[in-house]
């Protein structure tokens, strides 16, 4: 990385948000209130939206990310875009010099990714995506019990997500395939893959995949039943389900001598030797986008690694695209990892 300030001179970071719609708000929150940033401007094609978020911000608002990024020549670029959009923004933004946070997925899929990936590299910025996974309290608890060795070896884990996906509210481009990637998969599913992978430790190798597509709206599908194995051989399954059903987001983490139960993202047992569950301290809770955003420039600054690289966000992609294979093709997939296995901080 050759600079982290754009300009010599600056003492804060210089950030813009592209596209303001409703995860812009997590962000532009965040920012207004870091005293290592500031937000510069705010982009999106539709003026009014940009402009009420920038207004709260003091920041400046435009149509036209490119020329938002000219003019005000900031240090990062944070994406906040339809799925199809990825891409093509931050190659446009890490080209012009930005450091990328990228919204989850990193893209559509993981060609787009080696893409993203490349140019970054070639441009000398960081390019990240925003695994919000990794800064919930309870998540970091399971990864340190985990590691710790307290459940003896992880042998399996459970988890069902299920949050009804076809609601009115829902953008229509979330449900038109071309745009989005595809339905509960790559949008719920991708926080569930990442959260297997970073708190296990492993990327997920292997995948056996049956989906369903019988939502009320657009093309994508509305629920799956996911089989996966990981490098070292823990066995996960997925359950995920968009119908209008009731809201579900729990975890089992099961080991040779305990297990996890995790329920939500703030509720964690621990099971041992007497097979009855405790419930965990988690502390303090923290603002998972605030965690977030300041892990991100303590990377720009350390200059990685870290556990939410472009490399780590392709991982993920990749999974996705072999679920997509699995269920098409109706047979296993291994996951293919290009160009090399993921590194999983
Ligand atoms: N981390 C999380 O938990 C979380 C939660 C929600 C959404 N997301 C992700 O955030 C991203 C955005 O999702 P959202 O819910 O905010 O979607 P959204 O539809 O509310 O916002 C997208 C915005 O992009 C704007 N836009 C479209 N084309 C544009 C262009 N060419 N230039 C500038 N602006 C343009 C739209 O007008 C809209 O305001 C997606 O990647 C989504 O998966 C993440």
């Amino acid at each position: 990385m050759t600079s982290l300030f754009r300009i010599r001179e600056r003492s804060k970071f210089r950030a813009v948000i592209v596209g303001a719609g409703a995860i812009a708000h997590d962000h532009a929150r965040v920012l207004r209130l870091d005293t290592r940033a500031e937000l510069a401007g705010i982009a999106d094609i539709d003026y009014k939206k940009a402009q009420s978020l920038a207004s709260d911000s003091g920041a400046a608002a435009y149509t036209d990310y490119k020329t938002m990024v000219s003019e005000l020549q900031p240090d990062i670029a944070i994406i906040t875009l339809p799925h199809y959009l990825h891409k093509t923004a931050a190659i446009d933004c890490t080209e012009r010099g930005c450091h990328v946070l990228m919204e989850k997925p990193m893209a559509l899929n993981t060609d787009e990714c080696v893409e993203m990936n490349i140019t970054a590299d070639k441009h000398g910025v960081y390019l990240a995506v925003g695994q919000l996974q990794h800064h919930y309290a309870a998540n970091r608890k399971v990864k340190a019990i985990i590691a710790s060795g307290q459940l003896g070896k992880l042998v399996s884990i459970f988890e069902r997500r299920h949050h009804p996906y076809f609601l009115p509210q829902r953008p229509d481009w979330f449900l038109d395939k071309a745009k989005s990637g595809g339905g509960v998969v790559i949008n719920l599913g991708s926080h569930c893959i990442d959260k297997l992978q970073w708190i296990g430790g492993s990327p997920i190798t292997k995948v056996m995949a049956h989906l369903t597509y019988y939502g009320t709206r657009g093309n994508v599908e509305g629920g799956g039943s996911l089989l996966m194995q990981t490098a070292v051989g823990v066995s996960a399954m997925i359950s995920l389900c968009g119908y209008n059903n009731v809201t579900v987001n729990e975890t089992e983490f099961i080991g040779t001598e305990g297990q996890l139960e995790l329920v939500g993202s703030h509720s964690l047992w621990i099971a041992g030797e007497d097979r009855t569950y405790t419930q965990v301290d988690l502390g303090e809770t923290v603002d998972v986008f605030e965690a977030q955003w300041s892990a991100f420039l303590d990377d720009i600054e350390r200059g990685g690694p870290t556990d939410n690289s472009g490399e780590y966000g392709q991982s993920v992609c990749a999974v996705i695209d072999a679920i997509y294979r699995s269920d098409a093709t109706g047979t296993e997939q291994d996951v293919i990892s290009v160009p090399s296995p993921v590194p999983i901080v």
